[in-house]
């Protein structure tokens, strides 16, 4: 954990590990939590100071993970839970942090509280789920859609004749966090994890676990004002909040918020002190690599964002395309740009595995596909130089291996260390203020804190700009200045 005045979350580089892709410690094909273990020595040469691991717990898999049968225990195909606990030790003895994913959207089907609320419509655990009658000609109950496809959220329980919410699979039904037991069962298993001390949560679908009450039809179907982004979820985060701020040493909350306004994004902070610590920011992950378009999304977030609030910034995960592929076109020259943007801003940085090699985009043949959602492209292998048998989904990585680029000064991920050094060494890489710098066409600057300007150029031309003195930019090319 870095030194320093903030606290530990806005001065870490987070690093997203996709747990069944990242490192496989018992040969079965499938990345284990003492796989991670294994790599932590790697980690902690990169420089990440906390770990994102995507869900652990108990699934029977039909999103991978999303799907949570045990909210309280771990996946045995993953180690069980005496590896998590093996894990978290590990890496607190290497200063890294552990924060888990945590799915209070929906559970499985294969929950027990779900189990238990199909079996009759008197069902102690009936009101924990969202229930509500067909329509007199038998059809859902209103136009809601589920994300996976697009077809109706409402799946038809033949038994209990009646239908039950789910926003995305019909195997993944929605909570009613209107119910008050649903809402105390969740204080129960966030404290669980924060006493086994785990670091925080990833909130999953932050923004959607509350629904409209009376189950209002969309205005437009395609767009989910009810089933979805009701302001009654920022009492559910106030409440965390107080929860997670009981615990020592300091916890964070960040959500997973995927809203593409970001005056609605800023909401999930609250005053900045009393919601979410950190609010992922789609609309910069999702935007073109142009230096006008990415400055107008950090500019507005900077102005958006309350005072106390602090930023969270990333360019892949495990449900977007890679961003050497998405948003660099397969430029390495431009992937190398994104990284140094990333990782010079103000805000906590998050990494997903495999960017600090420039892992693009994986083609996965339709075969070998596994999630139903077609996602699996950003999900491959860690390409290590080994470490693989028959793995899940091919090792398809069209770049130079972690141990490889190791050794090799001139190589992206020694171009990411590099970068993540320099932001640990830098006061003002880490804690400043941003302020947007007067730059020509195509480049993007900025001064951070007291001392330090950055500026990188996003075109194919040659630039110059004023920044120490003139200085010259190729095309994409950055630079961090002592100012
Ligand atoms: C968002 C997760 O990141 C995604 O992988 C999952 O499919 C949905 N939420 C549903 O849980």
């Amino acid at each position: 954990m870095p030194s320093g005045g903030r606290p530990w979350w806005q001065r870490a580089l987070l690093y997203q590990v996709y747990v069944r892709s990242f490192a496989d410690s018992d040969g079965d094909g499938v990345g284990d939590l003492r796989g991670i273990v294994q790599r932590l020595d790697y980690l902690d040469w990169l420089g990440v100071d906390a770990l994102w691991l995507s869900p652990v717990t108990v699934s029977p898999d039909k999103d991978w993970g999303y799907d949570v049968a045990d909210y309280t225990d771990v996946q045995p195909v993953l180690g069980g839970m005496a590896a998590l606990d093996e894990l978290v030790a590990e890496a607190s003895a290497r200063g890294i942090e552990v924060i888990v994913d945590l799915v209070p959207n929906h559970t499985s089907d294969r929950h027990p509280w779900f189990e238990e609320a199909r079996s009759s419509r008197e069902a102690r655990h009936r009101d924990w789920y969202v229930w509500a009658d067909p329509t007199p000609d038998g059809s859902p109950p209103n136009n809601w859609r589920n994300s996976f496809g697009g077809g109706p959220a409402w799946t038809l329980d033949e038994a209990t004749g009646q239908y039950y919410l789910h926003n995305f699979l019909p195997e993944q039904p929605d909570l009613n966090w209107w119910n008050g037991d649903v809402r105390d069962a969740f204080d129960e298993i966030l404290r669980f994890w924060l006493d086994r001390g785990i670091a925080g949560f990833r909130i999953d679908v932050a923004h959607g676990i509350v629904k409209d009450r009376q189950l209002r039809n969309n205005p437009d179907p395609a767009v989910s004002t009810y089933n979805a982004n009701r302001d009654d979820v920022h009492d559910v985060f106030r409440h965390w909040r107080r929860l997670v701020d009981g615990y020592r040493p300091e916890r964070v909350l960040l959500g997973e918020t995927w809203v593409m306004e970001l005056d609605r994004l800023a909401r999930f902070y609250g005053n900045g002190e009393d919601e979410l610590h950190l609010a992922f920011n789609f609309p910069f992950a999702l935007s073109p690599l142009d230096a006008d378009v990415l400055r107008g999304i950090v500019e507005a977030t900077e102005a958006a964002l309350p005072e106390r609030a602090w930023p969270v910034w990333m360019l892949s995960n495990h449900d977007l395309a890679r961003f050497p592929t998405r948003m660099c076109g397969g430029d390495e020259r431009k992937a190398r740009a994104a990284l140094f943007l990333l990782l010079t801003l103000r805000g906590t940085p998050v990494l997903y595995y495999g960017d600090e090699l420039g892992m693009p985009q994986a083609r996965v043949p339709p075969e070998q596909e596994r999630d139903m959602a077609g996602r699996d492209g950003a999900r491959t292998p860690m390409p290590w130089n080994g470490g693989w048998t028959n793995p899940w989904l091919p090792l398809a990585a069209q770049v130079a291996p972690a141990a490889t680029q190791r050794d090799d000064d001139g190589s992206f991920l020694c171009f990411c260390r590099g970068l993540i050094a320099r932001r640990r060494s830098s006061i003002d890489l880490r804690e400043g203020l941003y302020e947007t710098l007067s730059a020509p066409a195509g480049v993007w600057a900025f001064r951070r804190g007291e001392h330090t300007a950055v500026a990188v150029n996003l075109s194919d031309e040659p630039a110059e700009i004023d920044l120490d003195g003139r200085r010259e930019l190729a095309p994409w090319d950055g630079i961090v200045a002592d100012v």
